[in-house]
């Protein structure tokens, strides 16, 4: 997500008329820039990220952030262990599809392509969740290092969520579905 792609805290109350009534799940995030300004719009957020270097980096970066917790594992284990336990709704981030780091800093995880099972998890919620697909710039393309990404589109995901879906949007670079 580049600087001027980022959500801001008004985007997020524009997103979300009911903000203190959501958490906020980000799948992948990497050094926590983007965490770092959800957690001004939401009472509780959770970063998940596969790789060890920059879940610990963030787990000191956020080490004063009572409303953040960081966990370091695969979005689909956490998913997998948070969907039926949740009673509130959630604004979920996917963001652990795809990265290319800045030269000089730690490489990350080589990993499954997440996307789609994630959609799958947060499908089954019975919740009235948000879901945010980051870089539509890139859909339907090829990307290197990521060879399904191709298949990834507005209308792909939309009919992959059929019937939850309540309406969608795009918001800067990332596709927002309001699910019922
Ligand atoms: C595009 S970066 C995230 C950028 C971040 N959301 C932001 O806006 O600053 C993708 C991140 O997802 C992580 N990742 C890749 N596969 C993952 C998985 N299965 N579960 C959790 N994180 C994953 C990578 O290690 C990388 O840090």
């Amino acid at each position: 997500m580049g600087i001027n792609d980022r959500m801001t805290v008004e985007d997020y109350k524009e997103i979300i008329e009911d903000i203190r009534n959501y958490v906020y799940v980000e799948c992948g995030i990497l050094n926590g820039d983007q965490l770092d300004i959800a957690k001004y719009a939401f009472v509780y957020c959770m970063g998940i990220e596969l790789s060890v270097d920059y879940a610990y980096r963030c787990i000191r970066r956020f080490d004063k952030d009572m409303n953040v917790s960081i966990t370091q594992c695969s979005s689909i284990e956490f998913l997998q262990d948070y969907i039926p336990e949740t009673f509130m709704p959630t604004f979920f981030l996917l963001d652990s599809h795809y990265c290319k780091t800045q030269d000089g800093e730690p490489d990350i995880e080589k990993t499954d392509f997440t996307l789609w099972k994630e959609l799958q998890l947060i499908k089954e919620n019975n919740l009235p969740d948000i879901v945010a697909v980051d870089d539509i710039h890139t859909f339907g393309k090829n990307r290197k290092g990521a060879p399904y990404w191709k298949e990834v589109t507005r209308e792909t995901i939309l009919a992959f969520l059929g019937d939850r879906v309540e309406r969608s949007k795009d918001y800067k670079d990332t596709f927002i579905v309001w699910l019922k």
